[in-house]
């Protein structure tokens, strides 16, 4: 039987091992931590890239059951940013050398949609004189739609998993064939013909998941060869049906601690693909994402959204920055990356090493 300093010096990793280190306390979490950090820098180097992210739409065809822009919460006011406004973000994204950008929405797939989507990269590619990197997080989306938009510029795409156990995928989406495993899967693979950098994901601590789920999401990733992950705690939402179940949820701490865990144990399972901080971090602790830096993210996603749509962009509650605008979180940002040791990649795409290599 191997001790826990063994395990972690291994380089693969069994479902078991993987547990463990998920369940890992006190000293040894700390040793987990330091060498996430350890595999970190020679893989992926000190820097912490930006990605501006635009949540330009919240117009949503999906009903998923743990989210409060799901397409049945009739609470929430529909929103489409303009062209301008999201070319404005851009700019900024931009004009402050962030590398990249994010556009993230509700899952739509209507020509008009797609088409639009088509002339924004066009765009956004002509008005940053082809210098800032743009990743797409618009859902499930055709073959031929994924591969327009790469052609028009898009080299990254982000779908989340959200769990890579298909009976827990069951249970935290509607039982219809608008929610499918199998088309999300699908779709992954999708993204990966069509050339994209591919990033997913899973939330972390929503009711009925256990280690072993999470383990087996880790292993997924690692079978996937994705290039890039981004996965925060799962967050309550009063208007969602899952909401019913969060009497059986672990405390915000404890999702929050099992999700920096699971960054840790990614880094070491998977040491050059880039992994996100992410902002659910921050809607339990507000330096969450900074701490995720510590132990093994590289990425962030400084939230570009114009103010006036962010409260109708609450996918879970408490999400932060709902009223500070883009510089002022430019500048807290950057005082927190350096005091969590890190620089900041500016004007640099900071593509997944794991991809370059391919
Ligand atoms: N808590 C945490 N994350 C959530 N997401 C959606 N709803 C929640 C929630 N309640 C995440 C999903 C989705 C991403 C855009 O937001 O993982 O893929
Ligand atoms: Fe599926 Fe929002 S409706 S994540």
């Amino acid at each position: 039987m191997k001790t826990f300093s063994e395990i972690l010096q291994d380089k693969d990793f069994t479902r078991e091992e993987l547990v463990l280190l998920l369940n890992s306390e006190g000293g040894e979490r700390q040793q987990l931590f330091q060498q996430a950090q350890n595999i970190k820098l020679p893989a992926v180097g000190n820097k912490v890239y930006f990605r501006g992210l635009v949540e330009f739409s919240n117009i949503c065809s999906k009903d998923c059951l743990y989210c409060g822009i799901r397409k049945s919460n009739e609470k929430v006011i529909r929103y489409e940013a303009s062209d301008d406004e999201i070319l404005e973000a851009c700019r900024f994204a931009w004009i402050n050398r962030f590398g990249s950008v994010v556009l993230q929405s509700g899952e739509n797939s209507s020509p008009a949609f797609v088409q639009r989507i088509n002339l924004l990269l066009r765009k956004i590619k002509e008005t940053s004189n082809n210098e800032l990197g743009i990743t797409l997080s618009c859902g499930e989306q055709s073959p031929e739609t994924y591969r327009q938009w790469h052609e028009s510029g898009a080299h990254r795409y982000l779908l989340r998993i959200e769990s890579s156990n298909p009976d827990l995928y069951r249970k935290i989406h509607p039982d219809n064939e608008f929610h499918s495993f199998d088309r999300r899967l699908q779709a992954l693979k999708d993204l990966k013909a069509a050339g994209y950098q591919v990033g997913t994901g899973v939330m972390i601590g929503f009711p009925f998941q256990t280690l072993e789920d999470l383990a087996d999401d880790l292993l997924f990733f690692k079978r996937l060869d994705v290039d890039m992950v981004g996965m925060g705690p799962y967050i309550e939402h009063e208007d969602t049906p899952m909401y019913q179940f969060r009497n059986q949820l672990k405390t915000k701490q404890q999702r929050f601690d099992l999700a920096l865990k699971m960054v840790a144990t990614l880094r070491l399972l998977m040491p050059d693909i880039n992994i996100a901080a992410a902002t659910a971090l921050q809607a339990i602790d507000p330096a969450g994402r900074e701490k995720a830096l510590t132990i093994g993210a590289n990425i962030l996603m400084p939230n570009l959204t114009p103010c006036i749509y962010r409260k109708e962009y609450q996918l879970y509650e408490n999400k932060p920055c709902l009223d500070e605008d883009a510089e002022l979180c430019r500048n807290c940002l950057e005082a927190r990356i350096e005091l969590a040791g890190c620089e900041i990649g500016y004007g640099e795409w900071g593509d997944s090493k794991h991809f370059s290599k391919k």
